[in-house]
């Protein structure tokens, strides 16, 4: 059911956004949110360099269902509930793999790699109606498509078609998908990690430039204290709302990145990697744009949950709520297939150490969002949450929240949409945030 009461308010005169932090611990608007942006939006499921022959898949959790994803014979990903259609028992139970067959443990059918059933004990027992019938098939998720390589599912049929679903955010896939002549792929290995905090804390956390000169002090220390950053390149930049709920943030950082950006600590044999690397950027894209690559950090989300934090490595991170307050956090690395052993040894690094739920900057954030959680217990007596910064700007600076604005304008727009008596009044609601 929609709230009944604002959840996003918006006063364009004095230039103010607010958001109610009951959307933070609410049962009912977790709920609402399954409804109304998980079962309809889409979601990224997995990338294409994790699909290289017939038999490859994976079994993962999208948004609370189980799902599989295989690569059959003919070369076509499919993606299929993970679930037996026989009684219901997970079908695949390894996390990643190349198969065959995939043998349901309780009964023991047995599906192809397209889904279909091909064999299952006591067959004879069956009628031929159901042999004719696609009762025994595993059940197709029903949405599928790519993007640059990026593979995303809907639970809604009738969802828009995903390039229009992504809007602005293709111009940042493409221009990722771009650093490699080969191909990106996710190197092997993944982050897991559970967080005690709604799930929008770190959507706002993700794609928040005002927090990293001070909840990341350390780490900028350590970066000066360790030749690790160029001590004259400052954290300056724009964010870009990119339609539909997704944004970005593009900016310079001190950092080194692999593509391709040297830092002192990677002394001359990574000179010459890095410059390497700028040259085929230059040869394949023009100076610009190689440029563009090379030197900014970008940090984009797509509605509803697909971070790519493209910064001193690549990470592509997904999160889902448990409850209103617990989210588990999934992350992998991505990185050019022709990457060399240096620039891979760097990039890994740098995903441990700066991204990793051990390294430099995790840790702090899960603090700062856990420490919000724990504050959303008086939301009653304390209600909102400001999201104002850099409001009425022409160029919003990376450090402004014009992106979590456009998330919550859209947040707000879906879960006050369709249905009840109470969606009536929100509506309105919804109608005046709308270009926020
Ligand atoms: Fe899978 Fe029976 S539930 S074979
Ligand atoms: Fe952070």
């Amino acid at each position: 059911m929609s709230p009944d009461r604002p959840m996003v308010a918006v006063d364009r005169e004095n230039l103010t956004f607010r958001v109610a932090r009951e959307a933070f611990v609410s049962e009912a608007i977790l709920a609402r949110e399954y409804e109304a942006i998980f079962d309809t939006c889409w979601l990224y499921v997995g990338h294409d360099s994790e699909f290289s022959k017939p038999g490859d898949f994976v079994s993962r959790s999208v948004a609370r269902r189980n799902l599989l994803v295989t690569m059959g014979t003919d070369r076509t990903i499919k993606a299929f509930f993970n679930t037996c259609p026989h009684r219901g028992a997970t079908v695949c139970r390894e996390r990643s793999g190349n198969a065959k067959n995939f043998q349901c443990f309780y009964h023991g059918w047995v599906f192809g790699c397209d889904g279909n059933l091909k064999s299952q004990p006591g067959k004879e027992h069956y009628s031929e109606g159901f042999a004719r019938s696609s009762h025994g098939n595993l059940v197709p998720v029903p949405r599928l498509d790519s993007y640059a390589g990026f593979h995303f599912v809907s639970f809604n049929a009738d969802v828009e078609p995903l390039a229009d679903y992504l809007a602005g955010a293709k111009e940042y896939l493409d221009l990722i998908s771009g650093y490699s002549e080969s191909g990106m792929a996710i190197s092997s290995g993944s982050q897991e990690y559970a967080i005690r905090a709604n799930w929008k804390l770190l959507v706002e956390n993700s794609v928040d430039g005002y927090h990293a000169v001070s909840t990341h002090a350390s780490y900028l220390d350590y970066l000066k204290n360790t030749n690790g950053g160029l001590s004259s390149t400052k954290l300056e930049g724009i964010s870009r709302d990119l339609g539909n709920g997704h944004a970005v943030l593009e900016y310079s950082a001190p950092w080194g990145r692999p593509i391709a950006h040297w830092i002192p600590l990677w002394g001359e044999e990574g000179k010459r990697e890095i410059d390497a690397i700028r040259t085929r950027l230059v040869e394949r894209h023009g100076e610009e744009r190689a440029q563009r690559m090379a030197q900014k950090n970008r940090n984009l989300l797509i509605f509803p949950n697909l971070v790519i934090n493209d910064i001193m490595a690549i990470t592509v991170r997904t999160f889902y709520p448990q409850s209103p307050d617990y989210m588990l956090v999934n992350g992998w690395s991505l990185a050019p297939r022709e990457e060399s052993d240096w620039a891979r040894k760097f990039r890994l690094s740098n995903f441990l150490e700066f991204l990793g739920p051990g390294g430099f900057a995790t840790p702090d954030d899960i603090e700062a969002l856990e420490s919000c959680q724990n504050g959303f217990r008086n939301f009653r007596l304390a209600p909102w949450s400001d999201i104002s910064k850099g409001m009425g700007k022409d160029v919003p600076s990376y450090d402004d929240e014009l992106q979590m604005r456009a998330f919550w304008t859209q947040w707000n727009r879906r879960v006050s949409e369709r249905g009840t008596t109470a969606a009536v009044a929100s509506r309105s609601i919804a109608a005046t945030v709308t270009a926020a």
